[in-house]
């Protein structure tokens, strides 16, 4: 096998810090409290983000990179961090005027922001929310408009 056909994987970590509020529009207020609990407080709250993004690529034997990690940054800081850093993600961030901003959807956008990256296939997008809560997507799956929830007595959702 030669160096040009190695399939190899890069993973690059980035941060941000965001605020976000889990409120849903065409629920009320008694109802957001019981499916979103504190996260639902009216002033929101913030995380200091960690994204891990992986590639793959085949290896150029000219550089024996699969791609430039000063490009990698550029796009990742032009296309997510940019967007992400030091923002209410609610306010701020048009994607989640209708679409609650928890970090599984915030990992899936921010997976659909990465994935034009030319030199290189996006793999994985990986959003530690706390050092207790990570998320990740690998890209077979679309972000859909809430339907309506059920929320019994006690934030039980059916
Ligand atoms: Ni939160």
């Amino acid at each position: 096998m030669s160096a040009s056909e190695l399939k190899v994987e890069l993973g690059r970590r980035y941060r941000f810090a965001a605020s976000h509020r889990l409120h849903r529009a065409d629920l009320s207020d008694a109802e957001n409290m019981q499916l979103y609990g504190k996260c639902n407080n009216p002033y929101g709250h913030g995380h200091n983000y960690v994204l891990e993004v992986s590639w793959a690529g085949d290896i150029d034997p000219q550089t024996g990179m699969i791609a430039n990690l000063a490009d990698l940054d550029a796009f990742v800081d032009h296309e997510v961090l940019q967007v992400f850093d030091q923002v209410s993600l609610n306010e701020d961030v048009s994607e989640f005027a209708n679409i609650v901003p928890t970090t599984e959807n915030v990992c899936m956008d921010i997976f659909r922001r990465l994935q034009s990256f030319p030199g290189a296939k996006l793999k994985r997008v990986r959003v530690e929310e706390t050092s207790n809560n990570s998320f990740e997507y690998t890209g077979d799956g679309t972000i859909d408009e809430p339907e309506p929830v059920e929320v019994l007595p006690g934030g039980a959702t059916l």
